[in-house]
């Protein structure tokens, strides 16, 4: 079975956050079961640089919504990649959405909307020798793709030359990004008008990219099962909920899964001291090393909190600042690693100052940081106010950090709290609050630092209930490769 992922991201070429990381890991998770992935990305700097270091053929592509395209195709890092190289549109260092000052590139409209229009293209046999069995669109940014295959198979040219369209998949990774745009585009686009119809890609009276997606695939899948539901109601469904109740019999959510090869803390080079989950003394010395790190005391009973985190509202983050001094009580140290909003960034500096014995941030993108710190913390704490899946939890599990987090989404689903109940069976793997507000957060906190302090034994069982989770792709390739054989209508072999 051939799939055609078409993504904006893709680690470690480009990543803003966990769509690099499922872009980039979920191909090689899928080959044992028989679906060969090739990925569709936009010819950053980044990805091309890492074309020139391989053997890479190039294909002249035509004009693509009016700029002339090559398609470079290579395989980079065990991925087969096809690269739309336009370089008017995506020769820009950097962010892949924003400019420097961080506003939105002007033009996303059409870069996004280029690399849809070439990917339907491709999907339809515009590649000699490659005929996409499904086309997987990841967020807004692939959405218009089931437009452009939507609309090309109503036109009359159709029927003369293009193979059958392949089945599409739109994947929301995160329903709060809608890729909107205003309806004069259009004619840029290269759609035809009834496109800015509600039975199209209207929205709100514009064009929306993800509706595109949302509305004419085949299937719909989000990255967790309680996300799906989330997603169906008013409160997350983002002004989509009514389509995708409409959508409900093909709306699948199937959790995130992470790398565990990179994600060992045995052989994880970003861990200065290697350990499986169970030895205390290599935990231990991470967590020294670490305090030491961020100029915090070296103190093993502190209890000391992590998050690795987009500092934005999503992420519940603005919660801490006025919660910080009760939560530093007692001896707690928190360590915050994160970039995002400016107000945060200031926030996080101030508290960094105000508490200097006891709270430090890193304020940036560092990838070792978001390895290190799971090695090392005590609790890693993510009390997003939604959470489609969530990453930094599964590698806190597989890390032995145990996971305070709200009850939403792919948090709910990965994250088993440890009430009284499950400690006495021996079950629980971390801590879940709601509702999602400061005092609650505080609450939870101090009900993990006192499980930390007064039960050790217990402590340690969360650890290793935590690492024994299974976090890998195995469980969720095999559904997602059943769901795409099923659109396919193709068998594929699983192994034994
Ligand atoms: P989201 O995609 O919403 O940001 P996820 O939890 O799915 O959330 O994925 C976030 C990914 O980005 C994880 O791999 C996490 O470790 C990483 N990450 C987020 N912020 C940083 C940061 N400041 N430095 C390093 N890694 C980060
Ligand atoms: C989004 C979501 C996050 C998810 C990631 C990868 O960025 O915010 O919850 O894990 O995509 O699917």
């Amino acid at each position: 079975l051939h799939l055609l992922s078409v993504a904006s991201e893709m680690f470690p070429f480009v990543k803003t956050g966990g769509l690099g990381d499922v872009t980039a890991s979920l191909p090689s998770a899928l080959t044992p079961y028989d679906v060969q992935t090739r990925t569709l990305l936009p010819g950053y700097p980044a990805v091309l640089a890492a074309m020139e270091k391989v053997a890479y053929r190039s294909v002249e592509f035509g004009l693509v919504l009016g700029h002339a395209a090559q398609l470079k195709i290579g395989q980079v890092g065990g991925q087969e990649l096809l690269v739309l190289d336009i370089p008017a549109l995506y020769d820009r260092p950097g962010n892949p959405y924003v400019t420097p000052e961080g506003c939105d590139w002007p033009d996303n409209g059409l870069r996004f909307a280029a690399l849809a229009r070439a990917a339907a293209t491709i999907g339809q046999g515009g590649l000699e020798n490659y005929h996409p069995d499904i086309v997987q669109l990841h967020d807004w940014q692939a959405g218009l793709t089931a437009a452009y295959l939507h609309y090309d198979g109503e036109s009359p040219l159709h029927a003369n030359g293009m193979s059958r369209r392949p089945r599409i998949v739109q994947t929301i990774h995160n329903l709060a990004f809608h890729g909107s745009f205003p309806p004069t585009d259009l004619p840029i686009l290269e759609l035809p008008p009834q496109a800015a119809f509600i039975d199209g890609c209207e929205f709100h009276g514009r064009i929306s990219f993800l509706k595109a997606g949302l509305f004419f695939s085949d299937w719909i899948t989000t990255v967790s099962p309680t996300y799906a539901q989330e997603i169906q109601g008013r409160e997350w469904g983002m002004g989509f909920d009514g389509l995708l109740r409409t959508r409900t019999s093909d709306l699948t959510g199937i959790l995130n899964g992470v790398d565990i090869n990179v994600w060992n803390p045995a052989h994880d080079p970003a861990v200065r001291f290697p350990y499986v989950v169970g030895d205390t003394i290599g935990r231990l010395s991470n967590k020294l090393a670490l305090q030491a790190e961020f100029g915090l005391p070296q103190d093993r009973n502190a209890f000391l909190i992590g998050i690795v985190s987009r500092l934005t509202r999503q992420k519940g983050v603005d919660l801490l600042p006025e919660i910080m001094e009760r939560l530093l009580v007692s001896n707690t140290q928190v360590i915050v690693v994160g970039e995002g909003d400016r107000p945060l960034h200031r926030a996080f500096s101030a508290l960094q100052r105000r508490f200097p014995r006891s709270f430090a941030c890193h304020i940036g993108y560092s990838e070792e940081l978001g390895h290190r710190l799971p090695s090392a913390v005590d609790a890693l704490l993510v009390p997003s106010r939604f959470e489609p899946c969530g990453l930094t939890q599964l590698c806190a599990l597989r890390y032995g950090a145990v996971p305070i987090v709200s009850r939403v989404g792919g948090l709910a689903d990965t994250v088993v709290d440890a009430n009284d109940a499950a400690i006495e069976r021996g079950v629980g793997t971390g801590f879940l609050f709601s509702p999602i507000d400061g005092a609650t957060l505080a609450v939870t906190v101090e009900r993990a630092r006192r499980l930390f302090r007064e039960n050790r034994k217990a402590w340690s069982q969360l650890q290793k209930n935590g690492a024994a989770t299974d976090v890998s792709w195995h469980e969720k390739s095999i559904q997602y490769s059943r769901l795409f054989a099923k659109l396919a209508e193709v068998e594929i072999v699983e192994p034994k």
